[in-house]
């Protein structure tokens, strides 16, 4: 058998990636997914502790340092309603390894991996790689999760072994109530699929916290992944964690443990900080957040309209394309925006074929980049 295997060489480069190469000097990005305020105080402390700690840096035990698993399980405790304990909860190396990981076990050869569209690239990306079908199916309104769309895809799939949502959703922030989650733990418990639900801007809220899969559903309904990449503001940390039932996790676990072991042990200890500090934390993250949409509105109105929903969570805006430009267009309008104004956002079709029309607008970098990318970017939308 040949060392190649096809699966191995055609990941596609990340669309957001196409768009920073060729980029014009001095283009502002509001491309990139991640937080762009300062680390916060408690996760930098604990990093310079460290640092001046003359001790050994041993590898630490394969499911993490013992009292962040203790504490991701107090953090899923008080954010799900559902009391939660260390055996239900994996460490992994970012939310992408408990993706990863889970995908290996159990996105077999052959079967349906139901994907939102537009959703998060690597969804798709990862069910590919495993040689297993992504099945898109389509959001509701304002991006939220439509459970009648979701659970007639998965009656017309065949095999389907991994379903996924995400809310807050990536690219289009929008959410799910918790009945809707309740209607698709359901569906997907009848038809023995693995329900994964992507929580990780799930604390980016504005008003109120939205509905987790846990809270609506119970810690039997599936995998809830969360991470320090979001509203913990440390996405270079690599730290994440999937919380379920000890015997779904089981294999991934091992699956993690033969790809990274764990997740460094500087970035654990950092972990450890943020979520100790995590109140004080979360409600700086949701200031930044909320001053970002502020600034949209008072730099850009011409992009909201009608102005914020109260609901938001997240830090995309999903942009419908101005009135003059059609859906098929999409890339090229995000490149001419580019190449014109000097600003980078996300052609909607990188998240699939049913995000033509729109580009993604990041609004989590610096505050002074991001509003300076607003004003090159609204002319765009003046009638
Ligand atoms: C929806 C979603 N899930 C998961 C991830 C992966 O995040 P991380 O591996 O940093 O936890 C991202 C990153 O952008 C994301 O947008």
């Amino acid at each position: 058998m040949s060392p190649v295997d096809p699966r191995d060489t055609d990941l596609p480069v990340s669309p957001i990636r196409r768009m920073a190469l060729g980029a014009p000097p001095g283009t502002i990005s509001l491309g990139l997914g991640e937080p762009g305020w300062p680390l916060p105080a408690a996760a930098r402390d604990a990093l310079v502790a460290l640092g001046e700690v003359d001790a050994r840096l041993p590898y630490g035990p394969n499911a993490g340092r013992p009292e962040l698993v203790d504490a991701v399980a107090a953090f899923h405790s008080a954010t799900s309603g559902v009391e939660t304990a260390a055996p239900q909860v994996m460490l992994t190396s970012g939310s992408q390894a408990a993706l990863f990981a889970l995908f290996q076990v159990y996105a077999a050869p052959g079967t349906s991996v139901l994907v939102p569209d537009p959703g998060f690239v690597s969804y798709a990306a990862l069910a590919h790689q495993r040689a297993a079908e992504p099945v898109p199916y389509p959001l509701g309104p304002g991006g939220d999760l439509d459970p009648d769309a979701l659970v007639h895809a998965l009656a017309r799939a065949r095999h389907t072994s991994v379903v996924v949502v995400n809310h807050p959703a990536n690219p289009t922030g929008g959410i799910a109530s918790a009945a809707a989650l309740a209607q698709v733990a359901e569906a997907c418990a009848r038809a023995g699929a693995l329900l994964v639900s992507d929580e990780v801007y799930r604390e980016l809220w504005l008003d109120e916290r939205p509905a987790g899969l846990h809270q609506a559903a119970g810690l039997a309904a599936g995998v809830v992944l969360g991470s320090m990449s979001k509203a913990f503001g440390a996405p270079g940390l690599r730290v994440g964690w999937a919380v379920g039932q000890p015997d779904v996790l089981l294999r991934a676990r091992i699956v993690h443990n033969a790809m990274t072991t764990a997740p460094a042990q500087p970035s654990q200890a950092a972990a450890v900080a943020l979520l100790a500090a995590g109140e004080k934390v979360l409600a700086q993250a949701r200031g930044h957040v909320r001053r970002r949409w502020e600034s949209l509105e008072r730099v850009a109105p011409s992009l909201v309209g009608a102005g914020v929903a109260k609901d938001r969570a997240g830090f995309y805006l999903w942009q419908p394309l101005p009135g003059d430009v059609a859906p098929e267009d999409t890339e090229a309008f995000a490149l001419r925006v580019r190449d014109e104004s000097l600003v980078t956002t996300v052609p909607g079709t990188a998240f699939g074929t049913r995000g033509a029309g729109y580009l993604r607008v990041s609004l989590g970098g610096p505050l002074d980049e991001l509003e300076e990318g607003l004003r090159r970017l609204a002319p765009w939308w003046k009638a």
